[in-house]
């Protein structure tokens, strides 16, 4: 099978497996990068409210002539909507500020527990899904135990869960959970590089696990990490604001990682070390 074959939600919905991270490109550095990768074939960009880029981001996606229907939009909300009502006030703002008629996954961007809002803005998500205002809905940032919250709560899980997920910061604890009840691992800071890794010291990219198999395949170091998630199973939001990067960046397909290379990107877990913790940050 394709590493570059989508993924197939639970309800049937497929979604590209590369994705296109936005953040935390803004105005016309994020329309750029966006009409970059639209151009290079990536069909799955990922946005948030807390971003600010929503409206750049819908300006690359509108100008490009592709299809709508080609195309899987991820967009997340902040704490403000951790309501009932939240979600349809949340996505209600994103549409309007993408300019699009609809997004294809809504996801709560961290669960922010100390509100306790979260279950509440779950059920509304699902309404939205019953309404048909969404083709998948998800959450970014929760743990196993946020999730079974949410299962208890409505019978449902996540379609998706985005979180922080390289070699330095494997996850295997909340993939297999995840495996479990159908739910979809979307990897963001697949490169261990931006926001939220400033704790971990070194550069995954130079590790030399990472820059052996580079050369054995003759590909980047980027490449490779990236292989790395999909042959895991996942789904990956790699960011690039460099027009090569983000070509290379989709271009994983062509060679495959032994599992030998594989078993030692794997070994390269810091053990939980750099994870940004969802019961104390969130937006
Ligand atoms: N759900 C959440 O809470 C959450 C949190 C953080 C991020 N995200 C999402 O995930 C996306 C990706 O995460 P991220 O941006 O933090 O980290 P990332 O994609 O792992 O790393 C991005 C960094 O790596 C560099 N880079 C990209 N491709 C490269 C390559 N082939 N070789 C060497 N360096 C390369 C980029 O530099 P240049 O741009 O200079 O090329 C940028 O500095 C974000 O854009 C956002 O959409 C979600």
């Amino acid at each position: 099978m394709s590493t570059l074959e989508p993924a197939t939600l639970t309800n049937g919905i497929t979604m590209p497996r590369c994705g296109f991270g936005t953040a935390p490109m803004v105005g016309e550095e994020a329309t750029a990068a966006v009409t970059t990768a639209l151009e290079a074939g990536y069909r799955l960009i990922d946005t948030a409210e807390a971003y600010g880029n929503e409206d750049a981001v819908g300006r690359a996606i509108r100008a490009s002539g592709i299809p709508r229907d080609e195309l899987f939009v991820t967009t997340k909300f902040n704490r403000d909507w951790h309501r009932r009502s939240g979600p349809a006030q949340a996505l209600g703002g994103s549409l309007e500020r993408l300019g699009l008629d609809r997004v294809d996954l809504l996801l709560i961007h961290w669960p922010n527990p100390g509100l306790d809002g979260y279950v509440a803005a779950w059920e509304g998500m699902l309404a939205l899904l019953e309404a048909g205002q969404l083709r998948a809905v998800g959450t970014s940032n929760f743990t196993p135990a946020h999730l079974q919250r949410l299962i208890d709560a409505t019978g449902m899980a996540p379609h998706v869960n985005q979180l922080q997920c390289n070699p330095w910061i494997v996850r295997d604890r909340e993939r297999a959970f995840h495996d479990a009840n159908g739910i979809v691992t979307q990897s963001w800071g697949p490169l261990g590089r931006g926001w939220g890794h400033d704790e971990l010291t070194g550069d995954l990219l130079t590790d030399p696990a990472v820059v052996a198999a580079a050369q054995a395949h003759d590909r980047t170091p980027g490449q490779v990490v990236l292989r790395w998630h999909l042959q895991l199973g996942l789904s990956v939001t790699a960011k690039s604001a460099t027009p090569e990067r983000i070509r290379q960046n989709l271009a994983v397909d062509d060679f495959t990682l032994t599992d030998d290379e594989v078993a030692r990107i794997t070994a390269l877990d810091r053990g939980g070390a750099g994870i940004v913790d969802p019961d104390v940050f969130g937006h």
